[in-house]
Order: C-alpha cells, then structure tokens, then sequence
C-alpha cells in the first residue's frame, strides 16, 4: 500500500519506518526533504521509504497519515492539497507551543476536537 507520513519526527518517523519494513511503499511528506535527519529516516527505514514534498508524498497515497505538531496542521494540510477519496489518519494532539517553548494544554476540547477540526 502507499502510505503518505506528513511529518518525519517522532511519531512520523516510527510508524513510516515500520510500515515501510512491512513492506509498504512509505513517503515522508516534508518541508525540506533534503534535511540531514530525514535522511537519515529514509536510510534506516529502507528500500520502500522515501522523502519528498508534502504534496508529492500525497498524490499517490491511499492513506495519508499527519503527524506534525497541532501549530503546524493547518500549513501541513493546505500544502497537501485535495484530501478527498483518501484516507487521512490524524495523529495530532491540539496541544499548544507555550511561550517557554514546552507542549502543554488543550487549544481546544471543550466544544469541538482536534479530529473535528483535522476534518474541517
Ligand atoms: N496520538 C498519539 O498517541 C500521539 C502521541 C504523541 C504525539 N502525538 C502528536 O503527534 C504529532 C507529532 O508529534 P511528534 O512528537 O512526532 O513531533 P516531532 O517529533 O516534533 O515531529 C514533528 C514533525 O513534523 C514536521 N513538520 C512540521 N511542520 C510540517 C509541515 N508543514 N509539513 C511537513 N512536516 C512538518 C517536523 O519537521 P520540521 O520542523 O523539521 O520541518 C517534524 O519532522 C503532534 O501533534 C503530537 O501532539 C500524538
């Protein structure tokens, strides 16, 4: 299966390279596909992995995973473009950048979801 991962970090990089060792065609959607740590990713998680731009991992994917942090979502989305006929699994937590650069609290939860809002 071809599996779009937008974002090639911790939850990314894990679930892209384990698929890819499964056997499925992996591409690491990223802002800069050249970086040293993607590839790095791509090298480790093997023949069926690769990196490139958000909105080429997309185009041939039946499924499209997001996995970049809850600030970034909006930019990740509007750069992969038409989503429809695809299947996007959204592992994002809306959980905001504090000031003192830490990851805590809920932007939202008390009268919608992070999914509910993925999905708008
Ligand atoms: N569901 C769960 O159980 C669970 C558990 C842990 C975390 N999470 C959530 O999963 C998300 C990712 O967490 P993480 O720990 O993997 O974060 P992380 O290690 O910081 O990785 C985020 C990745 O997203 C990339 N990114 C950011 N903006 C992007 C964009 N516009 N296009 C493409 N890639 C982009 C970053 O790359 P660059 O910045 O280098 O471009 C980085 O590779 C968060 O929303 C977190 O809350 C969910």
């Amino acid at each position: 299966m071809e599996i779009a991962v937008i974002g090639a970090g911790n939850v990314g990089g894990t679930l892209g390279k384990r698929w890819a060792k499964a056997g499925h065609e992996v591409a690491f959607g990223a802002r800069d596909p050249a970086d040293a740590k993607v590839s790095a990713l791509v090298r480790e998680s093997g023949p069926s992995a690769r990196a490139t731009s958000v909105p080429e991992a997309v185009r041939p994917a039946a499924v499209v995973v997001l996995t970049v942090p809850w600030d970034n979502a909006h930019e990740a989305l509007s750069a992969a473009g038409d989503l429809r006929g695809q299947i996007l699994i959204d592992a994002t937590n809306p959980v905001p950048l504090t000031p003192e650069g830490l990851r805590q609290g809920l932007v939202i939860g008390h009268t919608t979801s992070g999914a509910e809002e993925i999905a708008r």
